[in-house]
């Protein structure tokens, strides 16, 4: 009978807590943002040559950054002679366009991939600027699906502080502080809190010229804010794009750009919006599409008027 109780034991244990390596569990997020590219490109990318050694150039690479295939197929594609390095899983692509070095990275979704795989870049590939580019979902009802934002500025939503409510007495979301996020400021010689980070202006101006050589989207200027979330309460989304000027959502941007100040890196976030609750727009991904393009003229610009 005991022998009974500890086998019971042991199997309700093995089912709350599987014998997995990594002693964590994932989930399935298919509906919400399945990488339309998958298969081929993850083909693709597999036949590209294996990197020997260390990344080794004359001049500093661009670096790209989409965090799925479906945002970052359309830039590897673009390279001449691309050579495939990984570093702790993150996939990088060095080769050239326009006979400039350029690097892409694949970050995969999310704050701390994308500035992981940011630091891993500017250790290995030592980039002159950082553009990261992608989806996001609009908060400003005047944008439309496959409009293209230029991040001016980009924030962390989620780096607030809120007042103290008692159990049960509900919250009113607009009493919230922004505490921001840390990255080291050369004055001070310090980590400080930054309640946002803005574009490097070369890197805006260049934007803005290919702006007005592109013919593929609406381009505009905007505020990118940056969370690991998905946001659908509407009453949520207004009250930022109110408070802070958000035009749109995404999961990258301000993380990739904290690092970039940290490391002293011209920076630029740039996206498409791929859904629009406030319109009622559901998430439409091959919109990835345009960005690379207009990515990619943006950093044709930048080469030939800053680089070279
Ligand atoms: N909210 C959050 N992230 C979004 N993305 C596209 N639309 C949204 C949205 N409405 C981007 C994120 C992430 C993936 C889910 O797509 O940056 O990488």
């Amino acid at each position: 009978m005991k022998k009974f109780f500890t086998l019971l034991i042991a199997a309700v244990l093995m089912v709350t807590f599987p014998a997995n390596a990594q002693n964590s569990q994932s989930i399935d997020n298919a509906d919400a943002a399945a990488d339309v590219a998958g298969d081929s490109a993850e083909k693709f990318y597999a036949s590209l040559p294996q990197a020997k050694g260390d990344y080794k150039s004359k001049r500093r690479p661009i670096l790209i950054e989409g965090a799925m295939n479906v945002e970052t197929e359309i830039l590897v594609r673009a390279l001449k002679n691309p050579v495939a390095y990984r570093e702790l899983n993150w996939l990088f692509v060095a080769g050239t366009y326009e006979n400039y070095p350029v690097v892409v990275v694949r970050t995969e979704q999310g704050v701390a991939n994308a500035a992981a795989s940011t630091a891993l870049a500017i250790k290995k590939f030592n980039p002159v600027a950082v553009i990261n580019q992608g989806t996001a979902g609009g908060h400003d009802p005047a944008l439309k699906i496959g409009d293209i934002v230029i991040g001016a500025s980009t924030f962390d939503y989620t780096a607030i502080k809120t007042p103290y409510t008692a159990a049960g007495a509900g919250f009113d979301i607009t009493q919230q502080e922004m505490r921001g996020t840390y990255a080291y400021d050369a004055a001070t010689k310090k980590f400080q809190p930054y309640a946002e980070y803005r574009a490097d202006t070369t890197l805006f101006n260049m934007a803005f010229a290919a702006a007005n050589d592109y013919r593929g989207a609406k381009v505009v200027s905007g505020v990118i804010g940056t969370g690991n979330a998905w946001l659908q309460n509407l009453d949520h989304i207004n009250f930022l794009h109110e408070r802070y000027g958000s035009s749109c959502e995404e999961m990258e941007t301000s993380a990739v750009a904290q690092i970039c100040h940290t490391a002293n890196v011209p920076f630029i976030g740039i996206r498409v919006l791929s859904d629009n609750i406030t319109t009622g727009h559901d998430y439409n991904p091959h919109v990835a599409k345009s960005c690379q393009e207009f990515v990619l003229l943006v950093a044709q610009h930048y080469i030939r008027n800053i680089l070279r």
